[in-house]
């Protein structure tokens, strides 16, 4: 089925095409590839899984409260708007928001898995190649995931938002083989995947707990690749490259924080773009989110060597320099366990029943035995 007509306002074209630049490489070496990022490549042939199989899509979504948001937590709540809105209009607002933001994802996942093909291409190296294979795979996966649940139980798309697209649009057209990384695993990723976990570890739905739990356990393997690889060339990079690369991270990270909060929905009902703006500042909850949003970005670009002055300025201005100090490996650590765990209770859970059943079969059995 097309989606073109779930769309709440026209995509536009329903092409977008950027011209790209730069190389694409071969390499003739295939004997010296670097042992962890086989491992990783390994790992990520190892934890390949079907969307189709391993997720409930039986369960049930309410599309007027699809993650079960508390009212606090919408940037209209305590607002002149939000009182005279009825029941049915906040139904609506909470709907379109999580199309919006789930839209985003589905975008942001097609950018991935479009950045993650293009590092095949033009990455150097045959094991970062390799690597690479396989995340295109998993983003495939992923925006295959989101796509199905805006449209079987949303059943209402938004278009990419402005400011995501000319990130992205930025990101492939650099000639300089690392910007994908940059651009999309680190930056673009690193948003995502902070998002990703506000809403796995609040939302009161156990699809789109599914959902989350089980994209961020491949996401884990994702941001690991991004570190390990400009970690080594980075080493290798004069000062005015490094600050080169710092000055798109301070760039991006500002785009971001600033224009991706959703006006497009406010403005869907009726609020003008200005008032719209200065209602989500004035959001406690959105305050919370932002300083969130960036516990994943920041201690990566610290890890990867980017930590000059003005970035760690630009950071202290943001409020979140000290997140450098947090420890990604844990988070990743954590993201891998909570997909396990949740896998095992599904499982003990469907055992339970299984053996429910089968102890009622036979005591059914039993008793008409007896009784015959
Ligand atoms: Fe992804
Ligand atoms: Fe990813």
């Amino acid at each position: 089925m097309s989606t073109r007509d779930l769309y709440v306002q026209g995509p536009g074209d329903a092409l977008w095409t950027v011209p790209a630049t730069g190389s694409a490489r071969f390499s003739w070496e295939y004997g010296d590839g670097r042992e962890r990022l086989l491992a990783l490549y390994q790992k990520g042939k190892d934890k390949q899984w079907d969307a189709a199989t391993r997720i409930d899509w039986d369960l049930e979504v309410d599309p007027r409260n699809p993650l079960g948001t508390p009212d606090e937590s919408m940037a209209l709540y305590g607002t002149r708007y939000w009182d005279k809105l009825t029941e049915q209009d906040r139904g609506d607002l909470r709907r379109h928001y999580t199309s919006w933001q789930f839209s985003q994802f589905l975008h942001g996942e097609q950018g991935a898995m479009v950045c993650a093909a293009r590092i095949v291409e033009s990455v150097p190296d045959l094991d970062a190649k390799f690597y690479s294979a396989t995340q295109t795979m998993d983003e495939a996966r992923h925006a295959e995931i989101y796509s199905r649940f805006l449209q079987d139980k949303i059943g209402m798309f938004y278009p990419v938002n402005d400011n995501l697209q000319a990130l992205l649009g930025d990101t492939l057209r650099d000639a300089r083989w690392d910007m994908p990384y940059l651009g999309m695993q680190v930056l673009i990723e690193g948003l995502a995947l902070a998002a990703f976990g506000m809403i796995r570890d609040t939302t009161t739905e156990p699809l789109p707990r599914q959902i989350l739990t089980y994209v961020m356990q491949d996401e884990a393997r994702h941001v690991a690749f991004g570190r390990m690889a400009l970690r080594d060339y980075y080493r290798q990079l004069t000062d005015a490259e490094l600050r080169e690369r710092e000055e798109f991270v301070i760039e991006g990270c500002y785009l971001m924080r600033d224009r991706l909060r959703g006006l497009e929905v406010l403005e869907n009902f009726g609020i003008p773009r200005q008032e719209a703006a200065e209602i989500t500042e004035n959001s406690e909850f959105l305050h919370l989110f932002r300083k969130l949003l960036f516990s994943r970005i920041v201690p990566c670009v610290k890890d990867i060597g980017l930590w000059g002055e003005r970035l760690q300025r630009a950071y202290a201005d943001l409020g979140v320099y000290e997140l450098g100090d947090s420890n990604l490996d844990l988070l990743m650590a954590q993201d891998e366990e909570l997909a396990e765990e949740l896998d095992a209770q599904r499982f003990a859970a469907e055992e339970a029943a299984r053996t429910a059943e089968v102890a009622a079969a036979i005591a059914q059995g039993a008793a008409a035995e007896g009784a015959g």
